[in-house]
């Protein structure tokens, strides 16, 4: 390579003009004009226009889009028709006197620009290229810039970066493990963690007082846009603390982070419990960018002659509405596709009721007597011009579906309001009941501290035992979530027991924290982060493969290695593994 670059291509600007510069970089487009060849060239911080006379350089000629090359030039203002405002470097070209081709390259398999159309499996089978379109450099940027802001911060703030190992025994998070054969102990597997829960816990045995890494996660689990196999966590444990403290350093750290990003965002963050979160949006997750919340409407149809809701009253369910405003103009096939969203979210109906000034128009008119619509209609406040949608089933189930509706309504009838609406959520259920496993489990992880006058509850109403964990919500999405932990062993050997997990199972899997916590355990508590779900939310991605340099597709693969791949036969035997035949 003769000719190294001494600037970058983003980086020339008006005050270069006369100077003499080298630039490398990938053609991004070559057109030939004949006595003069322009080559846009390009780099990570931007695209330049190059222009060469092949008369003084025939080489030129043999240039084609995405040819790695070096350039040596003069800076000149562009002739003033050639000026283009749209390019940030479109006030000046390069006038070539050296051109060396590093590099030729074959035709791009994806359009190397912004706002493609080119299927994902293709952008990821050929990452490297996507990787040099301008949207997703800026991606890897900020990402960058986050973690260095965040990093940055915390080492203000007295929090040490500590790696915890990735091979190691199971954390549980609730997915499955991916798990590694040992060649030297003959079957007996590694787990990789799924987060690193239980030596961030031993770090506050071991006086750290405040940690924090960027840990990778790992996690065997249906896969959708804002989760992957392998993700990045923002990981956080501090000592001598209760919620208020951590949610300080949150708050704190974010609005330091985005101010840094050139945003500002309110703190402290609002605060609901998870049972008003679920009461108010039928989420754990309320996106609060809008309004459209949710009622308990069942004493407006106490007496009622309508079959539907006598019945599930009378076996104690509930009645739960929302008034979407203006709705009342929807079209059946609109009205249609909310009740398939109540529908795939678990009602067995949608009651809807338009309030025109016509008239009600309703499918069940007929069963629901006047004074039954005013009632709902006062309640609701409703006005003439909405529309006013009810589920009725098991309290928790009917607000989940219509809470599904409230969320759909506000993407689809565009309803959100920009910003950044976060909020905590606190008082999570300590355990819930998972229909898989048959009994109840840890709702967060089995290290959360229950909060203590619930615990009595743990036989009675399993499912009104409170926990000290809390999320961080933004915007209808998770972005973070943790817990005040238990810090003694007779706590955490009752809370097993809660959780019916066998002490002989709890001492094998999980006996060294039970043996730590003998060892002098400072009070404690954390919380972990979404990295990746956080840089989303910064991009306004929907999906976190987006922000991550090599993802897996939702098939969890990796189309640009194959990975995962087949195994030598002699591999297998070494890690003592035979498969089944298929
Ligand atoms: P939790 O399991 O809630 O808590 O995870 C914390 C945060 O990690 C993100 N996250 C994911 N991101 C991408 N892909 C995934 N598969 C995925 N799974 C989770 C979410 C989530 O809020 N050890 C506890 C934290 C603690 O108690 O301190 C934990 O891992 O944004
Ligand atoms: P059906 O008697 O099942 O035909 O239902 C009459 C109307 O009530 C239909 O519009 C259904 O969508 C609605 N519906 C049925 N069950 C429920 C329910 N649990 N909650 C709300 N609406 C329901």
């Amino acid at each position: 390579m003769h000719y190294k670059k001494n600037t970058n291509c983003g980086e020339v600007n008006k005050d270069n003009i006369e100077q003499e510069i080298t630039l490398n970089g990938w053609v991004q487009r070559r057109r030939d004009l004949g006595g003069l060849i322009f080559l846009d060239l390009r780099d990570r911080t931007g695209i330049i226009q190059v222009t060469v006379s092949p008369k003084d350089i025939p080489l030129a000629e043999k240039v084609r889009n995405e040819y790695v090359i070096a350039v040596k030039g003069r800076v000149g203002p562009r002739p003033e028709e050639a000026v283009n405002p749209e390019m940030l470097t479109g006030e000046i070209e390069v006038q070539a006197n050296e051109l060396e081709i590093l590099n030729p390259a074959q035709a791009s398999p994806l359009p190397v620009e912004d706002n493609i159309d080119t299927r994902e499996e293709v952008r990821l089978r050929y990452r490297y290229v996507d990787l040099r379109r301008p949207e997703m450099a800026g991606k890897m940027v900020l990402r960058h810039r986050v973690a260095k802001a965040i990093r940055d911060y915390l080492d203000e703030n007295g929090f040490l970066e500590i790696e915890t190992p990735v091979l190691t025994k199971s954390t549980p998070e609730g997915a499955r493990d991916y798990l590694v054969p040992s060649r030297k102990n003959r079957g007996h597997f590694f787990a990789l963690p799924q987060s690193p829960q239980l030596f961030k816990q031993l770090l506050m045995v071991g006086g750290v007082d405040r940690y924090f890494q960027l840990a990778r996660c790992f996690r065997d689990e249906d896969l959708r846009g804002d989760r992957q196999p392998e993700f990045t966590q923002l990981d956080m444990e501090m000592s001598f603390v209760e919620e208020e403290d951590i949610f300080s350093v949150v708050e704190g750290m974010m609005a330091g982070v985005y101010e840094k990003l050139g945003e500002e965002i309110e703190v402290p963050f609002p605060r609901i419990t998870y049972r008003e979160a679920m009461d108010r949006f039928g989420t754990d997750k309320p996106d609060l960018s809008f309004g459209l919340e949710l009622s308990d409407v069942t004493e407006c149809f106490s007496e009622t002659d309508f079959k539907v809701f006598s019945n599930i009253i009378e076996n104690g369910g509930r009645i739960k509405a929302l008034r979407f405003p203006g709705g009342a103009e929807l079209s059946r096939r609109e009205i249609d596709n909310l009740e398939k969203v109540a529908k795939g979210n678990g009602a067995r109906g949608l009651v809807w009721l338009a309030l025109k000034e016509e008239g009600l128009q309703s499918p069940v008119k007929k069963f629901i007597r006047e004074d039954e619509v005013v009632a709902l209609g006062s309640q609701l406040k409703a006005e003439y011009g909405d529309l006013v949608l009810a589920v009725a089933d098991e309290e928790k189930k009917a607000a989940q579906a219509l809470g599904s509706v409230r969320v759909y309504l506000g993407r689809e009838y565009k309803l959100r309001k920009p910003g950044n609406f976060f909020l905590w959520v606190t008082e999570f259920p300590f355990m819930e009941y998972s229909e898989e496993e048959d009994g109840y489990m840890a709702a967060h992880h089995p290290f959360t501290q229950p909060l203590i006058e619930d615990i009595n509850l743990v036989d009675s109403n399993p499912d009104r035992v409170r926990a000290r964990a809390y999320d961080l919500v933004l915007n209808g999405v998770e972005l973070a979530s943790g817990s005040i932990r238990i810090h003694s062993r007779d706590l955490q050997e009752k809370v097993f027991e809660m959780l019916k997990i066998p002490l002989e199972e709890a001492e094998e899997k999980f006996g060294f924290l039970l043996e730590a916590f003998q060892y002098g355990t400072p009070p404690h508590g954390g919380i972990a982060f979404g990295f990746d779900r956080m840089v989303m939310m910064l991009t306004g991605d929907n999906t976190i493969r987006e922000v991550i340099a090599f993802p897996k597709t939702l098939r969890g693969v990796c189309p640009l290695t194959g990975a995962p791949g087949k195994v030598d036969e002699e591999q297998l035997q070494e890690l003592h593994l035979r498969l089944e035949e298929e």
